[in-house]
């Protein structure tokens, strides 16, 4: 048997004993990415092969809050794909505007700034007061940076380009306060979101959503993953609501492909039939 196998194997063994252990089921992400990922790992950890990790993980929860570090790449930004917030605002907005009240949920938040996006672009269009956000994610130290809602200046130049793509209206600096080298978003942004934990593998159904989006998230997923949440996402979507996923992602091969039109294919933007 080949060095590569026996490590293929010590991988199912890593990912068993972390679920068992700490109920986190990561059997069903894109191996290819795994296994990118734990190589990443067992170099900070100073380690050679995957089965090493095991009596780490197993007896220390640091590391394996370190593995899951890793493993939720929290990459992101204010408007990212300013293009696809383009795409919500015009074909979106004009149909939650028939709503009294309505909800949307972001799966998959990181560290918030695409809440925070929608959020302004919401004001702008007048309809804040009528949404209630929820913003999950399973990593609950990003989800602690998207709750303080404070973030690096460094970058305002860059989301403020963003945001005017995005189709915003003023000024970007309208919506934070500066504090020395970050900005704070206002309150009013900050209450109408709810950042919450939400394991998109294992946890359930959030009820009557207008929207859900969930962006550059099923990229880690292997197919019958994909499914599965989408399957949740089909239950948790009112009839005609929305769906949007990342600029890479589709329904095109999914179990969803009849239920939803698309409205975007370029920005993965759905809508769901009856
Ligand atoms: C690359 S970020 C995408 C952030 C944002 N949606 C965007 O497009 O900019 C992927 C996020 O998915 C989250 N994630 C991965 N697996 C998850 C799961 N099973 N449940 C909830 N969130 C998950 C990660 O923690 C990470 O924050």
């Amino acid at each position: 048997m080949e060095l590569t196998e026996i490590a293929e194997i010590e991988i199912d063994i890593l990912l068993d004993a972390i679920r068992r252990r700490y109920d986190y089921d990561f059997s069903h992400y894109a191996r290819s990415s795994l296994k990118r990922r734990i190589t990443g790992l067992l170099i900070k950890e100073k380690l050679d092969m995957p089965y090493q990790l095991i009596p780490r993980i197993l007896y220390d929860e640091q590391v394996f809050n370190r593995f899951l570090s890793e493993l939720s790449v929290t990459v992101t930004e204010m408007y990212r794909d300013p293009e696809f917030f383009l795409g919500l605002v015009e074909s979106i907005f004009p149909v939650l505007d028939t709503y009294p009240y309505f909800k949307i949920w972001h799966a998959g938040c990181a560290t918030g700034e695409e809440a925070y996006s929608l959020a302004i672009l919401l004001k702008e269009a007048g309809l804040l007061n009528r949404a209630k956000i929820y913003a999950t994610d399973y990593n609950n130290k990003s989800l602690d940076i998207a709750k303080k809602g404070l973030y690096n200046a460094g970058n305002i130049e860059a989301n403020n380009k963003s945001y005017l793509k995005a189709g915003g209206k003023q000024c970007f600096s309208d919506y934070y306060t500066k504090q020395y080298d970050a900005i704070k978003f206002d309150d009013e942004l900050r209450n109408t979101i709810t950042f919450a934990y939400h394991n998109l593998v294992k946890d359930g159904v959030f009820g009557e959503m207008n929207l859900i989006i969930c962006r550059n998230v099923f990229i880690y997923f292997d197919n019958e993953l994909q499914n599965d949440v989408l399957r949740l996402f089909n239950e948790s979507i009112i009839n005609k609501g929305f769906l949007c996923l990342g600029n890479k992602e589709t329904i095109r091969f999914s179990i969803l492909k009849d239920k939803y039109d698309p409205l975007s294919e370029r920005n993965s933007i759905y809508r769901k039939k009856y």
